[in-house]
């Protein structure tokens, strides 16, 4: 009689911050955690990513906010959410029923917004990490002028160091020139562990009204076409930091993990998959585990980094 396979060990660790396994939701594709009960149980998620937070209430843009391109979408939804106080208040308390880690996304138009949201989120129970947001493309002030230059970002990420104890993860804009030299200005000032990517700058153009199909002209790329650019980002940045790297940008299934673990990524993050099929971040986590069963794996980080280039 053989034996049944061992179970592979899934666990990870992101800065400081603990995962069952190493898959969590992509921040604004998940809301709250609550939008998601009937489709998914939050316990078996590795983290639950939620929308980026601000100090206050924002509506965000004007519609239309959402474009559908081929393999992905275009999105300038601007930040809407219920603010800090509200979420604290209102939404936490759902997320504190569960055993997940909870990272949460923070936004600012100042370094002093970013600060006092990390002030405001140290001692609060129920939050497992805090992720700056310094890559949103939506947004005329604050967002993705934080993530483009290196010395900005370098300061922001100190001062908020300096007020948290919190894993600080620091997730990186593709639109840049260099992503290895924000990588590095980010793990200087003292980013436990790095996210990328966020969306690509794109615009899409309706030919009958020849106007921009989106409110903002231009809006946020995501989903499967930005994939290759997110693995390659993924690669370079392993090679140059230390700090685990949460690798997302069209993640659909467990396969599309793999080639992110592969390319350094110790977690992985689903996003706009999980507007095509609610549950895409629980097939992603069962199809891991069947991937290191399958390839006699023990432990899912031993995945990381292991991409054969000669
Ligand atoms: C509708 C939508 C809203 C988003 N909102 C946020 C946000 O509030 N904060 C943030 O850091 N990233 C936000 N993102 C970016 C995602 O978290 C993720 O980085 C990006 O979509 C790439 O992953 P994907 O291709 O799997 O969606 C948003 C993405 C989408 C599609």
């Amino acid at each position: 009689m053989t034996a049944a396979p061992a179970q592979p060990d899934m666990r990870v660790n992101i800065g400081g911050m603990s995962m069952r396994n190493p898959v969590m939701t992509a921040s604004g594709t998940f809301g709250y955690g609550q939008e998601y009960r009937d489709f998914v149980d939050l316990n078996r998620l590795g983290a639950v990513g939620v929308k980026s937070v601000t100090l206050e209430p924002r509506a965000g843009n004007a519609t239309p906010r959402i474009a559908e391109t081929p393999s992905g979408m275009l999105n300038t939804i601007g930040l809407q959410n219920v603010g800090v106080d509200a979420f604290i208040a209102e939404k936490l308390p759902y997320l504190r029923r569960f055993d997940t880690s909870v990272l949460v996304n923070l936004s600012g138009r100042t370094v002093g917004d970013y600060v006092e949201l990390c002030q405001r989120l140290n001692d609060v129970p129920g939050v497992h990490g805090l992720e700056l947001n310094v890559s949103c493309p939506n947004v005329e002030h604050g967002g993705m002028e934080f993530g483009v230059d290196a010395a900005v970002l370098g300061g922001l990420v100190e001062a908020c160091r300096r007020v948290t104890v919190l894993p600080l993860i620091v997730k990186l804009s593709p639109n840049v020139t260099s992503i290895v030299e924000m990588a590095l200005a980010a793990e200087r000032a003292g980013a436990d562990a790095l996210a990328l990517i966020n969306t690509l700058l794109g615009m899409a153009i309706d030919v009958e009204t020849r106007r921009p199909k989106l409110s903002r002209t231009m809006g946020g790329l995501s989903g499967p076409a930005i994939k290759p650019i997110a693995v390659r980002m993924v690669w370079q940045t392993y090679q140059a930091v230390r700090v685990p790297i949460i690798g997302m940008g069209g993640i659909a299934n467990a396969e599309d993990a793999v080639e992110f673990m592969l390319a350094g990524a110790t977690a992985v993050a689903v996003g706009t998959a999980s507007f095509v099929n609610p549950r895409a971040s629980i097939d992603v986590i069962d199809g891991l585990e069947t991937y290191c069963l399958d390839h006699g794996i023990a432990k899912v980080s031993d995945l990381v980094g292991k991409c054969l280039v000669d």
